[in-house]
């Protein structure tokens, strides 16, 4: 396991995705939990194809190299495991108590202010997070506006990148190499219980999330036939006084 003492780190200023860069190094022999950091990305990369803003010095930007010793079928865990990690790291560095939406958005007040993209490099997992720290609203997209944020904005107080970069690798440390996060994923995953909307491709259904398998599927009662589904990827929305958020 990696440690402060150990762990290979590249710091850049500038980088087109820290998952890319990640991926290169991986095939190039990085050791397990080697780490890298980026003060801006010009092609930050999210979920489902989408992209990532990364305004430069108002966030921290990372991807880790992992190397888990789970079987294939555990790796969709890794994307909740990350996700339970990066929760208990932002309680750690500024008291913030993270709403988990499945698979592994994390919210404030019902907005965003952490993605998680984990991908597959061979023999290794990339698992780059992003978390939004210190941008005003006024930094988003007026579009984005109502379904983002930051931490300081969500908090009201000033919150340092460098003690939530410290915490978010000791949590990854805990967290990644195992898979018994489900449990507790599970039981702080506020998607469970919840009214939730599924858009899959151009197809939707409304319903009610009841639970997480073992490779980390959501169960869905569909509210129109009253089927249970299976929901491995596609857009969860849970719904809230405004409609889905
Ligand atoms: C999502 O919610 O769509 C996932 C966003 C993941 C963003 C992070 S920022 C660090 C790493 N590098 C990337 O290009 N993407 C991830």
């Amino acid at each position: 396991m990696a440690n402060w003492a150990s762990r290979a780190v590249r710091r850049l200023d500038t980088v087109d995705s820290t998952n890319y860069e990640a991926r290169r190094w991986a095939q190039e022999g990085a050791p397990y939990g080697a780490v890298v950091i980026a003060q801006t990305q010009t092609a930050g990369r999210g979920r489902r194809g989408r992209g990532w803003i990364s305004k430069p010095g108002a966030g921290l930007w990372l991807s880790i190299v992992l190397r888990p010793s789970l079987p294939p079928e555990q790796w969709p865990l890794l994307p909740l495991c990350a996700a339970l990690a990066t929760a208990d790291a932002v309680k750690t560095a500024c008291g913030a108590d993270a709403q988990i939406k499945w698979p592994n958005d994390l919210l404030l007040c019902g907005k965003k202010f952490v993605g998680i993209l984990v991908e597959r490099e061979g023999e290794a997992a990339i698992a780059g997070i992003g978390i939004n720290v210190k941008q005003r609203p006024e930094d988003f997209p007026e579009e984005l506006r109502g379904h983002v944020t930051s931490l300081e904005a969500a908090l009201g107080n000033s919150v340092s990148i460098d003690a939530v970069e410290a915490a978010l690798l000791d949590a990854l440390d805990a967290r990644m190499d195992t898979a018994d996060c489900l449990e507790e994923y599970a039981r702080r995953c506020v998607t469970i219980g919840a009214a939730v909307r599924v858009v899959q491709g151009d197809a939707s259904f409304d319903g009610i999330a009841e639970a997480i398998d073992g490779q980390g599927a959501l169960w869905v009662r569909n509210t129109a036939t009253g089927g249970r589904q299976r929901v491995l990827a596609g857009d969860v929305s849970i719904r809230n006084v405004n409609g889905y958020a």
